[in-house]
């Protein structure tokens, strides 16, 4: 048995940044981690491997769509599926052993295992109970089950499967158009897949702003995803390698089968918490299953606090970040805090979609006034160089103020350059300070400071 000031409970993206921070803060610290590598879900299941395909099919597609346009010439490579998981599964490695040796230099101590509280203050890890002044609740999350449909991870897969299928499938359906069903949709679709999105609700995307996701979806039907909207899905029946869809149109009660060699479930994911003792230590859990905590995520046991997937709010790796190191600083006693108004969202298709603050939609429903500034990529000079005109970027600003509320971008890079508009937010800024700041030319920065000029005068280029 060891003595330990903090231990964290889980090595993802929230778990791990916590261990460190608290390691730097000078808390003696352990992570538990029952599986075989660090980084949770999104480094060994998630957000990483995916990233991979998406980079890999991009090039693929670059190499079909736009090479011969400028100049180089030659057949468009064909698809090693072998060689791409190969590559794949290296990335992973480089990024989880990168955390091992973040956890040797900070004298973070990984303790093997799945790791339980019996009582406050303790962790059980296989035999070992190991003593902890604060313990620290990162178990993440798991794909949600959808009824009537039984998942093997090969026929029928969650995002797990669908990133190690054994080749690439002539037919993929995809179950919900959220953000794993369209990249990894869109995965698929350029590396040689008919695929087909069928999605509940009569957009894609749920919560982002309706403009976006309108452009979003034409764009993706452009590259050949093609969307039932609408549509519920009563159930999958898996046959040895194919398997049928039923569903439901919800306009006339319609009912209707698909067939596909991959069915893809992707309808949103729960918190994981079995196994932890949570209910027998009396935790309190919400009815979605979250860990009920305070704003200091501080659960009503005492000394034990919860952060990430398994708590409210976005599943995203980055919020499990932010929490990861505000949790470590109130555990070492200093103020630990998290601006929930600006975190942003990513869906890392082609071209990018990302997200920041408020939507047309919840401002209007908030009754505030606000002012739209917009740019085309179609007017930035480097995005045309690139092909990568589609998309735009738009700022949303108070009518009065011109402070920034949110903001939205679809287009090339479109995850770095929000985070220029989430500084700006973060610092309260005006959409006038984004536009009166120098922006490097040729670069596609400037059609965000264009979408800012557009809150005031007017944009240059349109
Ligand atoms: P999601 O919540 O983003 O989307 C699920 C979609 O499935 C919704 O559009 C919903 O209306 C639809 N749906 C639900 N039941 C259905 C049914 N019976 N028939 C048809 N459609 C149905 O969930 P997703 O894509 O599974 O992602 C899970 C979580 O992982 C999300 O919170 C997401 O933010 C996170 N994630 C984030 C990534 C990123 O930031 N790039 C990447 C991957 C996951």
């Amino acid at each position: 048995m060891a003595s330990y000031d903090v231990i964290v409970i889980g090595s993802g993206p929230g778990g791990y940044v916590c261990a460190i921070r608290c390691a730097q803060l000078g808390l003696k610290t352990a992570c538990v981690e029952g599986r075989e590598t660090l980084g949770g879900t999104c480094l060994n299941i998630g957000c990483i491997p995916s990233k991979a395909l998406l980079h890999a099919s991009h090039m693929l597609h670059e190499a079909e769509e736009n090479f011969a346009k400028m100049g180089l010439k030659g057949k468009a490579p064909s698809v090693d599926w072998s060689q791409m998981q190969a590559y794949k599964d290296d990335v992973i490695g480089q990024n989880t052993k990168g955390i091992e040796f973040l956890f040797k230099k900070n004298k973070i101590d990984w303790l093997k295992g799945w790791g339980s509280i019996p009582e406050a203050g303790k962790v059980k890890v296989g035999d070992d109970v190991h003593e902890a002044k604060s313990i620290i609740v990162a178990s993440g999350s798991e794909p949600s089950a959808l009824k009537g449909v039984e998942i093997d991870e090969k026929v029928v897969v969650t995002s797990e499967g669908a990133l190690a299928l054994s080749k690439v499938p002539k037919k993929m359906v995809v179950i919900g158009a959220g953000v794993i069903g369209l990249e990894l949709g869109s995965v698929y679709a350029r590396l040689g897949a008919e695929v087909e999105v069928i999605e509940f609700l009569d957009e894609i995307t749920p919560g982002m702003d309706g403009e976006v996701a309108k452009s979003f979806r034409r764009i993706l039907a452009k590259q050949g995803l093609n969307f039932t909207l609408g549509a519920a899905v009563q159930g999958v029946e898996a046959l040895k390698t194919k398997a049928k869809v039923t569903y439901k149109l919800k306009k006339d009660d319609s009912e209707h089968t698909v067939d596909a060699d991959v069915v893809l479930v992707a309808t949103g994911r729960k918190p994981y918490t079995d196994g932890l003792g949570l209910k027998e230590l009396g935790v309190e859990m919400s009815e979605r299953g979250q860990v009920k905590v305070d704003k200091h995520w501080a659960t009503n046991v005492k000394g034990v606090y919860a952060i990430g997937d398994c708590i409210d709010g976005p599943m995203l790796a980055h919020k499990a970040e932010d929490e990861g190191m505000a949790v470590a600083e109130v555990v070492a006693g200093k103020a630990g805090h998290v601006n929930y108004g600006v975190i942003p969202g990513v869906i890392y298709t082609h071209p990018e979609v990302a997200n920041v603050g408020e939507t047309e939609e919840s401002l209007k429903k908030a009754g505030r006034a606000y002012k739209v500034g917009k740019f085309s990529f179609m007017g930035n000079a480097r995005a045309k160089a690139n092909f990568s005109g589609e998309g735009f970027v738009k700022i949303l600003a108070d009518k009065e103020t011109d402070r920034i509320l949110g903001a939205h971008i679809i287009g090339p890079s479109a995850g770095d350059l929000i985070h220029e508009l989430c500084v700006a937010m973060e610092f309260g800024a005006a959409a006038e300070d984004v536009a009166l700041t120098c922006h490097a030319h040729p670069t596609y920065s400037e059609a965000v400071r264009e979408a800012a000029l557009a809150c005031g005068d007017g944009p240059i280029h349109s």
